[in-house]
């Protein structure tokens, strides 16, 4: 099933997550369902909250990417209650774009590598790092489960120049070729 994405300025995408106790029917249906949102609206990952689900849940796929820009790897992931625990003290300076801020792209520092702990789609736990782009799309989904768009980390010349259109955007003022929703509360 495809999921309508919700656009910044909807509550829920600024919401607590809450991390996810147990493997379930329902777990492997959403994983499945987030998977499919995301291809339809080619996008490169997603998390739960965008979506409309509180849960500290995001699925990735960098393979669309990869085919363009061989140098980037396919990178195809599924995360459950992940952690960041190590970050390198190089930053790197990277635009990015989001499915619940359609029309915007930045450019946002962060971090080269990270080592992040998580669970997979079978509940297997993992300790990994990861280093460049990898790193880079994984730290933006991160980001939303803890109620973080990368527009919260761009200069503050930048946050000065998109703040009207990201109050527009608020207000319904968005063009997307995917399905969207956005909420008040
Ligand atoms: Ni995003």
């Amino acid at each position: 099933m495809i999921y309508p994405i919700y656009i910044y300025g909807s509550p829920v995408l600024r919401r607590e997550t809450k991390e996810i106790e147990s493997n379930s029917d329902e777990l492997q249906q959403l994983i499945a369902d987030m998977f499919e949102t995301m291809y339809a609206a080619d996008g490169v990952g997603l998390a739960a909250p965008q979506i409309g689900k509180s849960l500290r849940l995001a699925v990735i796929d960098t393979t669309p990417l990869a085919k363009d820009n061989p140098e980037l790897e396919t990178f195809k992931k599924v995360m459950i209650n992940p952690e960041i625990y190590e970050a390198g003290e190089e930053e790197v300076i990277m635009e990015e774009g989001c499915l619940s801020l359609p029309g915007i792209n930045e450019d946002v520092s962060r971090p080269d590598s990270i080592r992040i702990r998580y669970l997979d789609e079978n509940f297997v736990e993992h300790d990994e790092e990861y280093i460049g782009y990898g790193a880079r799309v994984f730290q933006h989904e991160y980001d939303h489960l803890f109620a973080t768009f990368f527009t919260d980390r761009v200069t503050p010349l930048r946050k000065t120049l998109i703040r009207n259109k990201l109050a527009g955007m608020a207000k319904g003022k968005f063009e997307a070729h995917y399905r969207t929703r956005q909420t008040t509360r």
